[in-house]
């Protein structure tokens, strides 16, 4: 049943295997190099890595750990600004065997976490090989849990940000658990924090009821926390500092062609598990964001600003446009199928109409200082935007992760990566736009937003993928035949390519193998052709990633992270019985 079918241009290449390699694993003719790794230099001055006698002083300055969102910055003549996110740390893999007690780590182990949190952005260019290599220069930059941030829009100066080390509620140190992002069309980048909970302790000594319910909607609970910072500074300590935590869960920008630039928290984006954050620009000019809070039965929303976009990169124009994303309005998105809910019956199986589609509205919760959420102020919408979008009857979505418009052909890709709780008891439905029970592979949602414009309060949306093993009935890949495909298992980061392909990165494979990047025609009769371009080392996820017509990049994301030091799964990328280290890689075909 082979389709005749010509080669997509950007997809022309031989897919490759499912496998369990401790490598990066590319296509026949193409070539892979790693461009930077974790305890690399960054900024001028960085002592070379040394595992063994790792400090927090050398870590302000090298490459942190757990790479994840990737950004290019063109600055011509084949050279680019690279601005890498640093989502977490996993202590018990960072430092050698017997150093790190969980139960009671050091102060310099907490110092040495929240120097390798963050981002960091670095000037690359084209290497003779043909991949990237880092050029030392002044962009050189770490952002940390030490660096100072402008806490901006209508939620900057609220009472539920103020602490006692900043009593104005406007300036935060640090970022933390930066997972995916965007590049904004003004050259900086947008950043998501996400998993923010997971570094606050002392939930269970809250006795109002109200704030209670506050940091459990966020999943904040229990005594100490994993890490144990709140022994070593007291803004982790809920019980001393309770404002802190709402001082994280915002989506920050960084301005990486000016390396004394203040970064900032954008309030009217929302506070939520930050996935990421992409834009269009609407008809008339308005910008428009798109953004996933990635937990299971949580909402896609998006941002529309007041004002206007003016093109352009220059000093003048990234201040200006960023100052867009403080006054707008947010929404969250209600999907509504056409088919017979009958015909949605958990199992993945087409309804009659033969799509997973319908029609979407996006219900405003706030614009700049006006709630419309009964019960909440403005304020109270964008710092708990959570229990504020529960009260208007979003969709509750199957963890939405990554967010992207294709820039080819308008419309918006989503990424939900899976939720085994669909259907389980005492919780929400299959419905049309999450339609598989025990959802463990994920699905991929395209949508169009109404006469195309970006800014309208209406769309039209299907399934492009219901990921999985495509030689299992519960599966769809665009109409495309099933025995043709790659099997794909929990998408997480999207990306496009020149010619408007999606690409797709994967975190948690279901099916057995390692995490890999997968490329996919959306137009013409190889829509839903899935094609897998890479496998990434054992235990990783696959991050990123950038595709352009010269070379792919992808962030190889923990490696080795079902291991330990005493037993370590993997020891990429330097091989032998080296520490396994997360890294950027650069792939190119061959003979360029
Ligand atoms: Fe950090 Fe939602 O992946
Ligand atoms: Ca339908
Ligand atoms: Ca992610
Ligand atoms: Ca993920």
């Amino acid at each position: 049943s082979k389709r005749p079918g010509r080669p997509v241009p950007g997809t022309d290449f031989e897919p490759v295997a499912p496998n369990t390699a401790d490598a990066v694993v590319i296509p026949r003719g193409y070539e892979q190099d790693v461009v930077i790794r974790w305890g690399d230099a960054v900024e001028y001055g960085a002592p070379k890595f040394d595992p063994a006698k790792q400090t927090a002083a050398a870590q302000a300055k090298q490459f942190g750990y757990n790479n994840d969102f990737v950004g290019l910055i063109d600055n011509g003549h084949d050279s680019w600004l690279m601005v890498v996110n640093h989502e977490y740390t996993t202590e018990t893999q960072m430092f050698p065997a017997g150093t790190y007690d969980a139960n009671n780590p050091a102060r310099e182990h907490a110092e040495i976490a929240w120097a390798a949190h963050g981002l960091s952005v670095v000037q690359v260019r084209r290497s003779r090989k043909g991949g990237l290599e880092v050029v030392p220069s002044r962009y050189g930059r770490r952002i940390t849990l030490n660096t100072e941030f402008e806490v901006r829009g209508p939620a900057a100066g609220s009472k539920y940000l103020k602490t006692s080390a900043d009593p104005s509620g406007r300036r935060v140190f640090g970022t933390q658990n930066n997972c995916s992002g965007g590049v904004t069309p003004w050259g900086t980048v947008l950043s998501g924090e996400e998993n923010f909970n997971q570094y606050f302790a002392n939930a269970n000594t809250v006795t109002d009821p109200a704030v209670a319910q506050r940091l459990a909607r966020y999943g904040i609970s229990g005594g100490a926390s994993t890490r144990k910072w709140e022994r070593f500074d007291q803004r982790w300590d809920i019980a001393a500092e309770p404002n802190e935590v709402n001082r994280f869960g915002w989506v920050v920008e960084i301005d990486p062609n000016d390396p004394a630039s203040t970064p900032v928290k954008h309030t009217a984006l929302g506070r939520f598990k930050h996935e990421a954050a992409n834009i269009a620009i609407a008809r008339d000019g308005r910008v428009v964001v798109y953004m996933g809070d990635d937990e299971r039965f949580d909402y896609i929303y998006k941002f529309v600003s007041s004002g206007k976009y003016k093109k352009g990169t220059s000093a003048f124009a990234r201040r200006h446009n960023s100052s867009l994303l403080d006054d707008g309005t947010l929404y969250v998105a209600r999907f509504t199928g056409d088919s017979p809910a009958g015909e949605i019956d958990g199992s993945g199986k087409l309804p009659a109409d033969g799509e997973f589609d319908g029609t979407g509205q996006w219900i405003p919760l706030a614009s700049g200082n006006k709630s419309f959420v009964d019960g909440f102020s403005a304020e109270e919408v964008y710092v708990f935007t959570r229990l504020a979008a529960d009260k208007v009857g979003a969709t509750k979505m199957d963890r939405p992760e990554d967010i992207e418009p294709n820039p080819v052909n308008g419309r918006v890709y989503a990424a939900l990566t899976n939720n085994t709780n669909r259907g389980a008891a005492g919780k929400p439905a299959a419905d049309e736009a999450n339609p598989r029970t025990n959802n463990k592979n994920g699905h991929i949602l395209e949508w169009e937003e109404d006469r195309g414009d970006a800014a309208s309060p209406k769309f039209s949306w299907r399934l492009l993928l219901v990921c999985g093993d495509p030689a299992t009935a519960d599966t769809y890949f665009g109409g495309f035949p099933k025995d043709q495909v790659s099997p794909i298992s929990c998408p997480d980061n999207v990306a496009f390519d020149p010619y408007g392909n999606l690409w797709i990165s994967t975190d948690g494979n279901e099916l057995g193998s390692n995490d890999g990047l997968f490329s996919v025609p959306v137009e013409g009769p190889e829509r839903g052709h899935v094609k897998q371009f890479l496998t990434v080392p054992v235990g990783a996820e696959t991050c990123g990633p950038v595709i352009t017509s010269d070379f792919v990049l992808v962030a190889v994301q923990h490696p080795g992270e079902d291991g330990t030091p005493t037993a370590p799964t993997s020891h990429w990328p330097d091989g032998g019985t080296s520490i396994a280290r997360p890294a950027i890689v650069s792939v190119w075909k061959s003979g360029r």
